[in-house]
Parts: structure tokens; sequence; C-alpha cells
């Protein structure tokens, strides 16, 4: 199945990683793709309403192959006045091509703060392989959120 377009605006901003990865916010006209890559989001409203919210906002970012949308991200300010990514997506045909890594090179350069933290349940090993291979650092966990599955939480030091 091949990927949606990517929408054709706002791209005055975007920055192409070695892989033919380009980076950017998402448009409104990418609301179609980034939904479809969110698998919470085909079943959940609330995750649908949040996901175009976060696009209005400005918050969200998409990365492009072949002019398809393949991965998306969201990073906030709001916590601690630090960065945050709260979601990141990569379309499963579009695996282990370097599409969170353009990502999250992406979000470091925008991000406002002088460190980044993200969070997944510990029993992802293909996020927590991610975090550490672009060095980011355990620096803790949230039990209670998933019975039995900690939220584990990493951060960065962006060096400025
Ligand atoms: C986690 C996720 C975003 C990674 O996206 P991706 O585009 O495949 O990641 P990349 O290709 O940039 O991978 C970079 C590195 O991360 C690590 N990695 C990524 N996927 C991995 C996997 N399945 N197993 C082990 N390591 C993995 C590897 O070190 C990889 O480098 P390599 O391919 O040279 O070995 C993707 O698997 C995904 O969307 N998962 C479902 C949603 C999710 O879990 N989101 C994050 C937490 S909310």
């Amino acid at each position: 199945m091949s990927a949606p377009r990517a929408g054709a605006h706002h791209r005055e901003s975007s920055s192409k990683s070695s892989g033919g990865i380009i980076t950017r916010v998402a448009a409104r006209d990418d609301a179609t793709a980034v939904l479809a890559l969110d698998p919470v989001a085909a079943t959940n409203d609330k995750r649908r309403g949040r996901l175009l919210r976060e696009i209005d906002s400005g918050r969200c970012l998409v990365a492009e192959r072949n002019r398809a949308v393949v991965g998306y991200a969201v990073l906030g300010h709001d916590f601690f006045d630090q960065g945050f990514v709260h979601l990141l997506h990569v379309g499963p045909v579009h695996r282990r091509k370097g599409v969170a890594v353009a990502l999250f090179s992406e979000m470091e350069k925008r991000c406002a703060a002088a460190k980044i933290f993200s969070s997944t349940n510990r029993s992802n090993v293909p996020m927590r392989s991610l975090m550490t291979r672009l060095g980011y650092r355990q620096v803790g966990f949230v039990d209670g959120l998933d019975e039995g599955d900690p939220e584990v939480f990493y951060m960065k030091h962006l060096g400025f």
C-alpha cells in the first residue's frame, strides 16, 4: 500500500537527511497521512482530535520519503519548560531506515530548551534502543500508567 501524499504547504523550513528523508512542521493537509500512521487514531476520537490540535498548533513534525509522509512526532515544551517528545510513529514498512533518527534530529534542532526528554514503556525495545543510539540517558521511570509495564524516561542535554 502506498502512503498518502505529503502536504503541499509550509515547506519553507525543512531539512533533508542523507537517506533522502525530509523533515518539516506538519501542515493541515498532512492530517490524513498523520492519522493513518497512528494505530490508536483509527479507533479513538480523542487521539484523532489531539493530533489535529497538535498539527494546528505547529507542534507536529513529519518525515517524508519520496514525497510520502512516513512518520510523525510531536515536540512540546510543557514538561518543566523542557523539550518533550510526546508522540512518535513511523509507518511499519518504513522502519529501520533512519526515519525516527531524522525526526529526532529535527526536534533537537527546534527544541527551545537546554534539555529534551522522551518516555516509553519498558517493553518497547525499538524505542529504547533508539534512545540509547541517539545518546539519551535513562533518567527514571513511573509506575502505574500501564500495569506491569513502567514508563521509562530519557533525557539529552542539547549543549547550550
Ligand atoms: C520506535 C520507532 C519510532 C523507531 O522508528 P524507525 O524509523 O524504525 O527508527 P530508525 O530507523 O531511525 O532506527 C534507528 C536506530 O534505533 C534502533 N532501533 C530502531 N528500531 C529497532 C528495533 N526494532 N529493534 C532494535 N533496535 C531498533 C536501532 O539502533 C536503529 O539503528 P539501526 O537500524 O542502524 O540498527 C518505530 O519502531 C515505531 O514507530 N514504533 C511504534 C511506535 C512507537 O513505539 N513509538 C515510540 C514510543 S511512543
